[in-house]
């Protein structure tokens, strides 16, 4: 009765909120855990999707952001900045409205999602196109933060983490314990380090019996963790990762080693089939970005990796129609007739 409430107050108790923090929520989290029985059958493993997509503003951010929202508004915030691929930006830009704030985006000129530019239009945000690239972006919404009366809502904000921390807790709590392995796209590496903390406070507290190992995908022309140094040009076709110089580098890397998991890479190639598949054969349709954690997935079962048998959980970060681009190219077109039920029949190979 009632139903979902948001992650800070199904959360509240693990969370740095207090009884009078002015909590700013759009009821984010609470998304669906989907067993996925293609993906399963391929790896013989029992694989379930974090479909992050079902989040008010259609991504993962939406945790995030009604916990640095919040904060920034507990401390008397009046207005918010990001640098975005086009997510954070969406985000930020929703919650800002709830919170009465202004809010500022820094996205890199040309790169970013229609949907998304959308998102942060709608909801009235301030929007900057920079001459540059993500980590352009951040280094100067870091320099406005510092510098000028406005608070900086990126993943650097640990509110950022503690909010999207809860994914990990949705899964023990559906489950009934912590998965074997979890698999996610690494772009700024915030969520990796996000969800690491909320499997390592589950098990710390009991609530779980164990951590999984973490497996982190980057995009090939986008994996300086891979590469073990910036990116300086970054590229995909996955503009929401597309990042030379992550962050949470050091969480991310940390997140691997304490977990025995690894971070690796996907070609765009291997994203797209991945992306065509969870839609084709799983009816679960993301943005590209989100399929890398399936084709991480996909490609470590190729190599021999994945031992049958075990509980594996890959979060699909955002929904497919912030991108519909990578959806209408190369498909088949869709075919005109009459109105006409027998011609209908005729073109649909129903007679
Ligand atoms: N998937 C999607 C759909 C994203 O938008 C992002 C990041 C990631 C994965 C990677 O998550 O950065 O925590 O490692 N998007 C940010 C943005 C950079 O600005 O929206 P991460």
């Amino acid at each position: 009765r009632g139903g979902w409430r948001g992650i800070i107050e199904e959360y509240r108790d693990r969370l740095p909120v207090g009884p009078t923090t002015p909590v700013v929520t759009l009821r984010e989290g609470g998304t669906p855990l989907v067993p996925a029985q293609v993906l399963s059958e391929r790896t013989g493993c029992e694989v379930h999707l974090k479909v992050e997509g079902a989040n008010p503003t259609g991504s993962f951010k939406d945790r995030g952001m009604t916990m640095a929202i919040t904060q920034a508004k507990e401390a008397g915030a009046r207005a918010v900045i990001c640098a975005s691929t086009g997510n954070t930006s969406a985000s930020a830009a929703a919650y800002a409205v709830r919170a009465g704030m202004v809010c500022a985006v820094l996205v890199p000129q040309g790169k970013i999602a229609l949907g998304k530019m959308g998102q942060a239009l709608v909801h009235g945000a301030r929007i900057l196109q920079v001459d540059g690239n993500f980590d352009d972006c951040l280094t100067l919404a870091r320099q406005l933060s510092e510098n000028y009366p406005v608070a900086l809502v990126n993943s650097v904000n640990p509110a950022r983490i503690e909010g999207q921390k809860t994914a990990s807790f949705e899964i023990v709590d559906m489950l009934g314990d912590a998965p074997d392995i979890h698999v996610l796209p690494v772009g700024n590496a915030g969520n990796i380090t996000a969800y690491w903390k909320g499997y390592r406070e589950y098990a710390a507290d009991g609530v779980a019996t164990g951590t999984p190992r973490m497996w982190g995908f980057q995009a090939s022309g986008s994996a300086p963790i891979v590469r073990g140094e910036p990116v300086k040009d970054p590229h995909t076709i996955a503009t929401a990762i597309r990042i030379g110089n992550p962050a949470s580098w050091a969480f991310a890397e940390q997140a691997r080693d304490e977990s025995g998991g690894l971070i690796d890479e996907v070609t765009d190639r291997q994203i797209l089939a991945a992306y065509r598949l969870l839609a084709a054969q799983e009816g679960v349709f993301v943005e590209p970005a989100s399929a890398a954690s399936v084709a991480g997935l996909l490609k470590a079962a190729e190599q021999g990796k994945v031992d049958p048998g075990q509980r594996i959980v890959c979060t699909v970060t955002g929904n497919g129609l912030k991108d519909p681009d990578w959806a209408v190219a190369g498909a088949p077109q869709a075919v005109p007739v009459p109105v006409d039920a027998a011609a209908a029949a005729e073109r649909l190979g129903l007679v």
